[in-house]
């Protein structure tokens, strides 16, 4: 009897495995080169400070649409090299013969590096596909570039511009890619998220990239998250999550409400810069730089942003 109590109050946490995952910033010297050096500290602070296991690196945040080739396969082998976390490699450029030839290489490092998990890649958003399968026909040699990794799309209409369906894009997927294992779903359309969920195959996940409303990507059928203030506010983000799946919504909203003011507190500016300054006011100094065409806050606009964080207790 006592057996059974116990396993029913364990119940929630034992049903639920959802990870919320950083999508990395890439660290810069003053010269805005890369600062690889940084990158052992930077895991070790998520692994201990933020209670992250895998992390997302050359996404959006990591501006790898403003790294060279040369510059991504280095970083793919310095966060492979680190020993805190698993990682999860964005290998698309513009060019389909680097998204081909990123790909391949993560392949290559992962067969001696159980550190990378899997593989994602977005659409590039000059010359765009204009249906589902000419996506897919982008994108099958990346996947296969890999074979033994898992790949991800990454959905991204904000920034693609796309506006593809992304419920014919999961069913052409799931039937043409032999290694697809779901969409990172960065949009507000839940709609449409939850179609995928519900026409999924077996193993095919959905991570969740709007961290002001995870709750509800939780609700509607992700799996995992994958976003850029997870890289800060962890240990909330998990408070949603467990508060969920404790089914205390009442708590889980406050917490996203804690989410959602820091991301208020950057308002206008540039969330990269803004967030890139959040890490060193934290105690991870990522340094400030990021590459044109973005900006780096200016010291007027780093005080002001640290005064609102101190404002809503955010610093304390
Ligand atoms: C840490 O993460 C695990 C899942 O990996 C979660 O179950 C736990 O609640 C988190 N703890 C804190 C303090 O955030």
């Amino acid at each position: 009897m006592r057996f059974l109590t116990l396993l029913l109050l364990s119940l929630p946490t034992l049903l639920f495995s959802f990870e919320l995952i950083p999508a990395v910033f890439t660290p810069y010297n003053s010269d805005l080169t890369i600062d690889y050096e940084k990158i052992q500290d930077y895991a070790t602070f998520l692994s201990e400070k933020q209670n992250i296991t895998t992390v997302f690196i050359s996404g959006t945040n990591g501006e790898s649409l403003s790294l060279s080739l040369s510059e991504r396969k280095q970083l793919v082998d310095t966060w492979a090299a680190q020993t805190s976390l698993k990682i999860i490699v964005m290998v698309s450029a513009e060019s389909i013969v680097d998204s081909i030839s990123l790909s391949s290489y993560v392949s290559k490092v992962s067969s001696s590096n159980p550190n990378i998990i899997g593989i994602a890649a977005m659409s590039p958003s000059f010359f765009k596909p204009s249906s589902a399968q000419d996506l897919i026909d982008y994108l099958s040699p990346i996947a296969s570039a890999s074979p033994n990794l898992d790949f991800r799309y990454y959905h991204i209409p904000s920034m693609t511009g796309l506006t593809i369906s992304m419920t014919s894009f999961q069913t052409l997927a799931q039937s043409q890619i032999k290694n697809f294992k779901g969409i990172k779903y960065t949009d507000t359309d839940l709609f449409t998220l939850r179609k995928c969920v519900r026409n999924a195959n077996e193993g095919v996940t959905h991570y969740f990239g709007k961290d002001e409303i995870l709750i509800t990507g939780i609700q509607t059928g992700a799996k995992s998250a994958v976003g850029s203030t997870y890289n800060f506010m962890g240990p909330l983000g998990y408070e949603i999550v467990t508060s969920f799946f404790d089914n205390d919504f009442e708590t889980a909203t406050e917490k996203q409400d804690g989410i959602v003011e820091v991301v208020e507190a950057w308002g206008d500016l540039e969330g990269i810069p803004a967030q890139k300054a959040i890490m060193e006011m934290v105690g991870m100094d990522l340094g400030r730089g990021v590459r044109p065409p973005l900006r780096s806050l200016t010291d007027d606009e780093y005080s002001e942003l640290e005064q609102s964080l101190k404002e809503i207790g955010f610093l304390d």
